[in-house]
């Protein structure tokens, strides 16, 4: 389906719970969130009705996030259960990578295509730092069970943040040199309650490109060492390539130029609610309704998509009133 600016809307983003096992600085709050009641999230039939109702408005990709939606039990039956539905030609997550060394095969042989896992720093005490509670190791071994169990592509996200990891771009972009990995980094956003970051936390993806030439340069000599590709179709990234790499470099521009006018997505929360636009207020409850009432909501919540959001800053924030983890990404 359309929604009034003539964007077709084909991807559903669905959080499955806001809860998670690491608690980033950007993301949520140190204490965790108030745990909501069972009744107020939605269950796993609900959520089965409403990818049926999306992929019969066009959604054809689903990317289940969180919180960390691996913590959420009977994950791998629902992810099977999405796969079978008419017209969803792809399921994918996003994840912290720290369960994968659990659930990734059975992940695979459910169906499951595609899986992005956030890693912002290669240095175990950063690690620790920045997540306030991980392990270096639990992601880092579930990146090697998820290239190992051969999914289509796996994507690390890696938020960037002045005067933490902008020293380790180009360690993290060479990761794509020996692995089949995909390195985007993202820009961090302003959200409601983004951690104990300053406005110099705030950078834009462009020192990116400048950092890996300058280390080639200085290492080798050579110019132009990382160049633009193709971008993957209805992607938000910027895709580059560093000569003689396996995987791919991207940016996520989210801040310094954002992608509205190309938007495709749509979100729904753990709690029942359709979010027409990431940084947005608007809100839509479809958790308790019937198919035909889900479906009008639906239909509701992508001609409410507004044609972009508000300039994001460290001083004008996002309007969406949520942390990340209460919206998955
Ligand atoms: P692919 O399907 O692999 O392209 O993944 P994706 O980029 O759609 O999903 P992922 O969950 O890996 O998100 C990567 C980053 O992009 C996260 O920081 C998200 O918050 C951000 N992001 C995803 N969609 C949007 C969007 O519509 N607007 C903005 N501003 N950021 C987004
Ligand atoms: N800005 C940018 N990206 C964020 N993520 C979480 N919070 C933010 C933020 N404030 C990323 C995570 C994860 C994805 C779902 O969103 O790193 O990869
Ligand atoms: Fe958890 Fe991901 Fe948020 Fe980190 S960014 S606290 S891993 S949901």
């Amino acid at each position: 389906m359309r929604d009034t600016f003539n964007r077709e809307i084909k991807y559903l983003r669905i959080s499955l719970t806001e809860l998670c096992n690491l608690r980033c600085r950007y993301c949520m709050p140190e204490n965790g969130i108030c745990k909501k009641s069972h009744d107020e999230m939605m269950t796993y039939e609900e959520i089965i009705q409403a990818v049926k109702i999306a992929s019969r408005l066009g959604v054809s990709k689903i990317r289940l996030t969180g919180g960390e939606p691996l913590v959420k039990s009977g994950i791998v039956s629902l992810v099977s259960k999405i796969k079978e539905i008419d017209g969803i030609d792809e399921v994918c997550i996003t994840t912290n990578g720290t369960l994968l060394t659990k659930y990734a095969r059975e992940l695979k042989n459910a169906g499951l295509d595609r899986l992005n896992i956030s890693l912002d720093t290669l240095n175990p005490e950063k690690f620790r730092y920045i997540t306030r509670v991980g392990k270096l190791n639990d992601t880092l071994k579930g990146i090697d069970v998820a290239l190992n169990e051969g999914f289509k592509k796996v994507k690390i996200n890696t938020v960037l943040i002045g005067g933490f990891n902008d020293d380790e771009i180009v360690d993290l972009a060479n990761l794509t040199m020996t692995k089949p990995l995909d390195v985007r980094f993202i820009e961090l956003m302003p959200m409601y309650d983004s951690g104990d970051f300053g406005k110099e936390a705030f950078i834009s993806s462009d020192i990116v490109i400048d950092k890996i030439n300058e280390y080639y340069k200085n290492k080798m000599n050579a110019d132009d060492m990382i160049f633009p590709v193709e971008a993957d179709n209805g992607s938000v990234a910027k895709k580059y390539k560093i000569k003689g790499a396996l995987g791919n470099v991207g940016l996520i521009s989210a801040v310094s130029n954002s992608f509205c006018s190309k938007c495709n997505r749509i979100r729904l929360t753990a709690d029942g609610k359709l979010k027409p636009c990431l940084h947005s207020n608007q809100e839509i409850l479809i958790k308790g309704l019937n198919e035909k009432e889900m479906e009008m909501k639906f239909k509701e919540a992508i001609l409410l998509k507004p044609e972009k959001h508000d300039v994001l800053s460290y001083e004008s924030r996002s309007h969406a009133d949520r942390n990340m983890n209460q919206i998955g990404g």
